[in-house]
């Protein structure tokens, strides 16, 4: 998502000194709108980030912050308002409306454009023309300026914009897309204007807080295969010409430009309902005709998340109807009208994996839940973004345990949302979750890891130290102060803090998590029962320097520390203050062991001294699996980062022979392969001697899971078998590796149905010993697919192949978009330079073919360079910082017989 506005000539603004208050009564504004674009599709699909890829960590960019200059440019005058916009989209003419007040005077409305031709506006005020002498565009600010022979007095305004636009060629604002299905390639008209897209569709007010009322008009061919979708339900249907009708829509209620969405498609929908509060509201999940049959299991856990939401907000779900459509354009919580990327929506058992299947409900459950948060309140500007996506983020694992119960969706938060971001957020290169923001670039960046992850990892800890109940009674209470209008993370902790009394100052524990970057590392040292704890910032690099006095807090935290013993969980609040050097803490009386930051709830990392550790390991099986997990996470993350010995996670994973549960074993996979990765080329015999250990402890559990999938199979073992066989075959397990060749080549000689859980890792490691002709004949399998899951799953088995020829000819393959979709371009790029043959082939093509320049808006040439530049230097830093003492471990530990 490329804003290109460095070309622009900076053209005079409105100086915003001539804002005299007068009294605050009603302008009304109209605009009239046509949109002019031709039927045919002719662009290419310009891959992009979208804002709610967030499984893909991003990498951290420092975000500039914005000069006076930026602020002054880039955003619209704040005596000016919007009522109303009655909007009429032709895919050849259209004509709109929309009314809107001021509330100071002025000689000139600003409006946001963006790339729309401007042919007619006209200004009226109770029914009197008002002479229009200039209508000015500008690329910087994005900005049309109307200028009035008379002044603008305050009072309601018409303002009618007669206007065009293209739908072609891009994948932001009101657009053109495509998609072969049985009737050949059909042609569709979608729209995606988050954060600052809407002003490419028509003349708007495009800020958040600008909320405003639509009457949508939408043109539709006549064939009645063709539907127009919106936010709301639709009020009457015209005929217009010959061959297309007009699709009035219901008055929608006040929202912010960017949750508006408009669609005319040919898809078809299956359709259930939900409970809200006493009143049946139909929820319609729409696909592609071919697609239809996947799209039950949408309907099932968007039912069963959004009437959990309408109890847990206490809150009925605020509009008429609420539609669920499958678009390219990516999952967005448009309001009513939330749209989905295939791979997040679809799903049957006969097609999809285990993880395919969670992955929907998880995103089904996250858009659902901004239709109060983010939707019904609205951050007031992108600066409190995490309010939204934090929110949405923490809140879904909520939705979906309530539609599937047995996932142990609370211990996964582990894993799906806080590991990866403790990771980022341990760099110097990391930002505050609040960060102020202005230009439309700056706003796209602060769509990351930090807003999304951290967010939710925090909102997580408050709720457990203020505790469910409260959390909830604050949530409720913030949703219905601020409903239809916008607010600032303050408000939000004000109604936390007006719930549990006065205590303890909520929004000064919170801002040292929110205003600075990073986090704390509690230093344990112990003396009897006396626990003494100290805190210092954690960062992954030991040896990177920084300056605290950046930072108001001097990068120390206001921390809610908790603990578990043998006895229970801790109960009281034990607040380490920012202010304070050390707190010590009592261990119970009677406690054998004691564990701090119990489930990991608290966004921070403890260390212990050796004999605690151990004393810990001791009791491992009577530990939690959130704790469990935690405790894996903690040591190997301390360990790369120069804290504790590598001897300590290496111990700790032989309890795993006796580990049987998901979360666990995906913490300890990712850290072995962690390592194995670094060992690997550097032509050390212990690498093998790991692998063989690696064997050995993942043996109980490959034994007990097995390659037979028995139907009482519960989500979790299922996953766990992916994680547990996808390890042993990653270290060579004989058995494991016999059974997958085994299967593959079954599967390719005699068209075998695999399982859908297991067939990624049997192409995988199927394809690994495969000769050209299999190759060949997996490749004619791969493009004659349909299904974007299963495609995905066999490029990567494609990519595996240990044939530099064949590689090569992949390479060459991803070029061409009729074979390798351009959203899949990087995937693929990504599972070659995997393979360890592939690695530097990928970098050569990079290197001399510039490929990164064919997509210049993916924005991903530059971070994924410095990315695989930070990697080499990591792995140079590990090599040379642990190598040893790994070795040392392997030789005296690993080979032994234990
Ligand atoms: C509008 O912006 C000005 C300058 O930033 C500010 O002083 C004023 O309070 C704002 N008015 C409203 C109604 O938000
Ligand atoms: C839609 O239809 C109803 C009558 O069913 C009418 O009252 C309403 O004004 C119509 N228009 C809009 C834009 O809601
Ligand atoms: C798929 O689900 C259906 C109905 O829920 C069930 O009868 C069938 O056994 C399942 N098939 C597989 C392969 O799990
Ligand atoms: C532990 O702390 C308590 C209370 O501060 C103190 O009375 C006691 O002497 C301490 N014990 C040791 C072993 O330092
Ligand atoms: C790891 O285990 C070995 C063997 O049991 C032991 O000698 C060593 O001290 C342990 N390492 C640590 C840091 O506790
Ligand atoms: C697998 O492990 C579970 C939990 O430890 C145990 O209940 C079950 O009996 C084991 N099954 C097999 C086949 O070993
Ligand atoms: C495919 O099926 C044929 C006939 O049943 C059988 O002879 C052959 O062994 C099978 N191929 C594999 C790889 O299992
Ligand atoms: C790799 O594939 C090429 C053709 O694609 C083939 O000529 C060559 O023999 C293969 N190499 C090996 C080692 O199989
Ligand atoms: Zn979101």
């Amino acid at each position: 998502m490329s804003l290109c506005c460095g070309a622009a000539k900076p053209r005079k603004r409105p100086s915003r000194t001539v804002a005299v208050l007068v009294s605050c009564c009603l302008f009304l504004l109209i605009v009239c709108a046509c949109l002019l674009a031709a039927l045919v599709f002719v662009g290419k699909h310009i891959l992009y980030n979208h804002p709610h890829a967030r499984h893909v960590a991003r990498n951290l960019q420092p975000v500039g912050l914005p000069t006076e200059t930026e602020r002054r440019f880039w955003r619209l005058p704040n005596d000016t308002r919007p009522v109303l916009y009655d909007l009429t989209l032709l895919p050849d003419l259209a004509a709109g409306e929309f009314r809107g007040f001021v509330t100071g005077h002025r000689k000139d409305l600003v409006l946001h454009s963006k790339d729309l031709s401007i042919a007619e506006v006209v200004v009226r005020k109770e029914g009197r023309v008002l002479q229009v002498v200039d209508v000015d565009e500008s690329l910087v600010g994005e900005v049309v300026i109307i200028t009035t022979r008379e002044k603008i007095f305050p009072g309601v305004y018409y303002v009618f914009i007669r206007f065009g636009g293209n739908l072609k060629s891009r994948l932001t604002g009101f657009y053109q897309s495509q998609y072969s299905g049985s009737n050949g390639v059909r042609q569709i008209a979608t729209s995606k204007f988050e954060p600052t897209y809407a002003r490419q569709a028509f003349p708007c007010f495009d800020e958040p807080n600008m909320k405003s009322k639509y009457i949508v008009h939408l043109l539709k061919p006549k064939n009645a295969s063709y539907i127009a979708l919106s936010n709301f339900p639709v009020n009457k249907t015209e005929s217009y010409d010959e061959t297309h009708e007009l699709v009035t829509f219901d008055e929608t209620v006040s929202m912010s430009t960017y949750l508006s969405c408009f669609i005319v498609s040919d898809f078809t929908n299956t359709e259930t309902s939900f409970n809200n509060s006493g009143v049946t509201i139909p929820l319609k999940v729409y696909a592609s005709p071919e697609n239809l049959d996947k799209t039950t299991y949408a309907g099932e856990v968007g039912k069963k998340a959004i009437e959990y939401y309408v109890n847990y907000f206490g809150m009925p779900y605020p509009l008429p109807k609420l539609a669920i459509p499958d678009f390219v354009s990516g999952a967005m919580e448009h309001w009513g009208l939330v749209t989905f990327r295939e791979t997040a929506l679809l799903y049957t058992n006969t097609t999809h994996s285990t993880s395919n299947k969670q992955r929907v409900a998880t995103v089904v459950a996250h858009e659902l839940a901004h239709s109060w948060f983010g939707n019904l309140v609205t951050m007031d500007w992108w600066n409190d973004l995490w309010l939204n996506e934090g929110f949405a983020s923490y809140i879904e694992y909520k939705g979906v345990l309530a539609a599937e119960p047995t996932w142990g969706m609370l211990d996964q938060f582990l894993t799906a949302e806080l590991h990866s971001v403790l990771s980022l957020d341990a760099t110097l290169s990391s930002h505050p979750i609040v960060q102020t923001v202005v230009t439309p670039d700056q706003i796209t960046e602060i769509f990351d890891t930090i807003s999304y992850n951290k967010g939710a990892s925090i909102l997580r800890m408050l709720e457990s130290t203020v505790g469910e109940e409260n959390f909830q009674k604050g949530v409720t209470n913030y949703l219905k102060k601020y409903a239809y209008s916008n607010a600032v993370t303050a408000n939000f902790l004000t109604e936390i803090q007006g719930v549990i009394g006065n205590s303890w100052d909520v929004a000064e524990m919170m801002n040292t998590f929110t205003v600075q970057m990073g986090y704390p590392l509690l230093t344990v040292s112990v003396d009897g029962d006396n626990y003494t704890l100290t805190q210092s910032r954690f960062l992954k690099d030991p040896t990177a320097s920084y300056n605290s006095s950046e930072s108001i807090y001097g990068y120390k935290w206001t921390i809610p520390v908790t603990y578990v013993t043998d006895l229970g969980k801790s109960t009281d609040l034990i607040l380490f203050k920012y202010s304070d050097d050390k707190i010590t803490i009592q261990k119970p009386t009677g406690a054998t062991w004691i564990k701090f930051n119990y489930d990991q709830v608290g966004y921070y990392r403890v260390t212990y001294p050796d004999q605690e550790w151990n004393n810990l390991f001791s009791n491992y099986e009577s530990l939690s699996t959130s704790d469990r997990t935690h405790l894996l996470e903690e040591l190997f993350s301390l360990a790369e980062a120069g804290r504790v010995e590598y001897s300590l996670p290496l111990n700790l994973t032989k309890k795993l022979e006796q580990e049987i549960d998901y979360t666990p074993w995906c913490v300890a996979s990712s850290g072995l392969k962690n390592i194995l990765k670094y060992l690997n080329g550097s032509s050390s015999i212990q690498e093998e001697t790991l692998k063989a250990y690696v064997s050995k402890i993942v043996t109980p559990a490959y034994q007990n899971l097995t390659w037979d999938e028995s139907e009482g199979d519960g989500h979790l073992r299922k996953l766990t078998r992916i994680e547990v066989l996808s390890l042993a075959c990653s270290v060579g397990h004989t058995d494991c590796l016999l059974e997958a060749e085994s299967q593959f080549n079954t599967w390719i000689d005699n068209q075998t149905q695999l399982s859908q859980d297991l067939r990624s890792l049997i192409y995988k490691y199927g394809m690994k010993n495969a000769s050209e002709e299999t190759w060949q004949k997996m490749l004619d399998v791969y493009k004659s697919e349909s299904d974007a899951s299963e495609k995905l799953k066999l490029v990567n088995g494609l990519a595996n192949v240990q044939n530099e020829t064949l590689l090569s000819s992949l390479i060459e393959l991803c070029k061409n978009e009729s074979i390798v979709r351009g959203q899949d371009y990087f995937s693929v790029m990504q599972y070659i330079s995997s393979n360890p043959v592939g690695t530097s082939l990928v970098w050569d093509w990079v290197r001399c073919r510039n490929s990164f320049a064919m997509y210049p808006n993916a924005g991903a040439g530059t971070a994924n360079r410095a990315k695989a530049l930070e990697t080499v230097q990591n792995n140079i830093r590990w090599l040379a910082q642990y190598k040893a003492a790994v070795e040392s471990w392997v030789n005296s530990t690993a080979g032994g017989s234990t």
